[in-house]
């Protein structure tokens, strides 16, 4: 496989919400990309998708020496890939596309280049079953927007080679993202299950009355969701163990968490219950729209970004 700091050539399959974004990611830190997506509007999509990222990137400072411009759209997934040096897979997450996908890509992948899915939670066994290249099919799982938020999440499937995995970590490390390594194969990998812990919860309090959706959502941004941006739930927790650290926290509350665990359920998430969240939430926006909610989120995310780089790079 070539040199992770030496890539220059990527195809990115799917260029829809997360396509766009990795493409603009891709771009900005120099790259040319190959792009294959279906739908007719894909280039129009791609162009001003990345016009709206770049602004954002470049106040990261990771647009250096680097063109908006250096991406075309191909006819097939197979003229995408046939230079690729790393692919990177957003196809809709269903099985069977992406099944389909892989089946007409193995016979013409590069030998040496590597192909990462978005998928958010589908297994990579289940989806590189039989395939010749299979050593070198891996998930590489971002965060919704790829271009701002750090996380990859890297898991190997059943027949992923551990070079694979070792490979796609210090690559995604070169581009500027943190990846970690998911040691096992779980739906939804890790933090989107974590995710999911968290709003079986939240879903569950606005079921049984014990807030609001804006309330519980107001607990999180304005409580512990400021302190994760920081450290995660485990070392939060060792610092909520003041000088004895975890040790005196699991002595003092061992019992409460027991018992809180207990007593959680999980909701169903019926038409009454998807009717009170939206409802809710349509409450919580004040009229706002989605594109000015994601402006307000990311006019907020970029600082913040830049504060835990900042803090990431000094340690
Ligand atoms: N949306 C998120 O928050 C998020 C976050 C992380 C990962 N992901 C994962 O990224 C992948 C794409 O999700 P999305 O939200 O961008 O979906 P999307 O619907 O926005 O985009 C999917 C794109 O794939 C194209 N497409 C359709 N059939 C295809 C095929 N056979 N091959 C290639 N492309 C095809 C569509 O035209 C569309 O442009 C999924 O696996 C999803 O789980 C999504």
């Amino acid at each position: 496989m070539i040199e992770p700091a030496a890539v220059k050539r990527i195809a990115v399959l799917g260029a829809g919400t997360i396509g766009g974004s990795w493409i603009a990611w891709f771009l900005a830190r120099g790259m040319q990309v190959s792009v294959w997506d279906p739908r007719a509007e894909a280039a129009d999509f791609v162009r001003s998708y990345v016009t709206d990222a770049w602004p954002a990137m470049a106040r990261l400072g990771m647009t250096a020496d680097a063109s908006p411009d250096a991406w075309r759209v191909c006819a097939t997934a197979e003229e995408a890939v046939a230079d690729a040096e790393f692919i990177q897979e957003n196809a809709p997450e269903r099985m069977a596309t992406k099944r389909e996908l892989y089946a007409r890509l193995d016979p013409v992948v590069p030998a040496d280049a590597v192909l990462a899915s978005s998928t958010s939670g589908l297994i990579m066994s289940e989806m590189q079953a039989g395939l010749r290249s299979a050593a070198r099919f891996v998930v590489g799982h971002p965060f919704n927007p790829p271009h701002l938020i750090p996380l990859v999440e890297v898991v190997g499937g059943r027949e992923t080679a551990s070079e694979t995995i070792a490979w796609c970590l210090d690559f995604y490390r070169h581009i500027g993202k943190r990846p970690i390594h998911i040691r096992k194969e779980a739906p939804g990998h890790l933090a989107n299950r974590l995710q999911a812990a968290l709003w079986r919860e939240a879903v569950s309090a606005v079921v049984s009355g014990l807030a609001s959706v804006e309330d519980v959502d107001t607990a999180i941004s304005a409580g512990p969701g400021l302190r994760w941006a920081v450290m995660g739930p485990h070392m939060t927790f060792h610092l909520g163990g003041g000088e004895g650290g975890i040790t005196h926290m699991l002595e003092q509350f061992t019992p409460a968490f027991e018992a809180w665990w207990a007593s959680m359920t999980t909701p169903e998430l019926s038409e009454d219950t998807c009717r009170k969240i939206i409802d809710g939430l349509a409450e919580e926006a004040h009229e706002r729209s989605i594109s000015e909610l994601v402006r307000e989120r990311d006019e907020l995310l970029i600082p913040l970004l830049e504060l835990v780089a900042k803090r990431h790079t000094s340690r």
